[in-house]
């Protein structure tokens, strides 16, 4: 075995709940304890607005809030003006699809997407092509559950103008083959927004290498602020693209019958944005590059090959992705209701999800009504695996004598 990461001490909420075994970081991952500093400097020392005050504190506000920015666009290998700072994934693929897609896809297009999309992934693009009386397809899986390159070839037409892909499945945590999908959609003129959610808390993303035209994730899945999230796109496309919302920010002139909007990224940055949650999440960036994917991947591979192993002689639970991509197992009890389930996980202090994870439509092709999902990330450790797999085998004879 190799030696793992040693970083519980760094989680506020670990060291608050001893006993707490954390499997939910695809729901969210926990703060290390430099995120919630950060967010206590901004209300402590200099709490105010950000591109509005003409004074000293407001210049240290914006220009922590704009070193986001560019540290985000370092992070992902972009430029400044290629990152839009949004309220998370959702609101980035919702922008994407609704300001984007809206003005680009005419009658008669096609979209296409997968059944291993989150819904943040389908249903905005579900609405474009309703409007548009346009066709939303999906990439159909393999066997195993996954999106092929050649599924996608099986798909893709004439007549397609976007494909809207996860990088990471937040179900059954497989990586999809983005490069050479990216590189095949180019060929073929369809532009390619990629949710990368589930992805940056385990891989390094290069916007440039992987050429993918729009990709969007939120802060808190890597360990930053909740309510904040980077939305990547191509210049030459932000700059077409419509926002989505008009007002205060985001303009430059403002007429009683028309108005200029600023350019990208400001003109889709209206009101108010989330300002501690973006200058914190400096921190989330620092704090996982300084521990670096190499050391994130060989962790949490290490104690997932060793919760699998586990797993695999527990009559009466079904697995349904021995993989350990990045650390999510999906299964399910055979005999019982996923909900009851995590319900006694809740009783050992084992936090983890219980339903259909905001992807029905995987759910459907599993043909159940939900999964249990273990997530495991950089805080996990043996003896979390140990009371999880103990957990499991107590809930497993409870159903089987029920
Ligand atoms: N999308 C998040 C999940 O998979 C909330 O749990």
């Amino acid at each position: 075995m190799q030696s793992l990461l040693n970083v519980k001490k760094d989680f506020p909420v670990l060291e608050n709940n001893q006993d707490l075994v954390y499997l939910d970081t695809g729901a969210t991952a926990l703060k290390p304890k430099v995120v919630i500093d950060k967010i206590n400097e901004y209300y402590n020392e200099y709490g105010v607005n950000v591109n509005r005050g003409v004074y000293t504190l407001s210049y240290k506000a914006t220009t922590e809030y704009e070193e986001t920015r560019t540290m985000c666009a370092k992070f992902l290998n972009a430029l400044e003006k290629e990152i839009v700072f949004t309220k998370g994934a959702s609101n980035g693929l919702n922008m994407v699809a609704l300001g984007f897609g809206m003005d680009y896809i005419e009658e008669g297009d096609e979209i296409i997407s997968s059944e291993l999309e989150h819904h943040s992934n389908i249903l905005p693009w579900m609405e474009v092509a309703k409007k548009k009386k346009a066709t939303l397809k999906y990439i159909p899986l393999d066997s195993t559950g996954r999106i092929s390159v050649d599924a996608f070839k099986k798909v893709l037409t004439k007549k397609t103008k976007v494909l809207a892909i996860t990088y990471v499945s937040n179900v059954m945590g497989y990586i999809s083959p983005l490069e050479e999908i990216i590189k095949i959609a180019h060929e073929n003129n369809v532009i390619v927004v990629v949710d990368a959610a589930q992805a940056v808390a385990h891989m390094k993303i290069d916007v440039k290498a992987l050429d993918c035209d729009f990709l969007c994730f939120s802060a808190h899945k890597m360990m930053g602020p909740t309510g904040f999230g980077i939305l990547y796109g191509k210049y030459k496309y932000l700059k077409k693209m419509s926002p989505v919302e008009y007002g205060g920010d985001m303009i430059d002139i403002v007429e009683k019958d028309s108005c200029i909007a600023k350019d990208a990224p400001y003109k889709f940055e209206t009101g108010t944005p989330p300002v501690a949650e973006a200058i914190a999440f400096k921190e989330a960036i620092k704090y996982i590059e300084a521990i670096g994917y190499d050391k994130i991947k060989e962790h949490v591979d290490e104690l997932t090959r060793y919760a699998l192993t586990k797993l695999s002689k527990i009559p009466g639970i079904k697995i349904y992705n021995p993989t350990t991509e990045v650390g999510i197992i999906t299964f399910n009890v055979i005999k019982a209701h996923p909900h009851d389930v995590a319900t006694i996980f809740d009783e050992h202090h084992i936090a983890l999800r219980a339903g259909h994870h905001c992807a029905q439509l995987i759910t459907k092709w599993l043909e159940c009504v939900g999964t249990l999902r273990a997530c495991i990330y950089i805080y996990n450790d043996y003896s979390d695996i140990d009371k999880f797999v103990e957990a499991l085998e107590e809930a497993v004879k409870y159903f089987e004598e029920w």
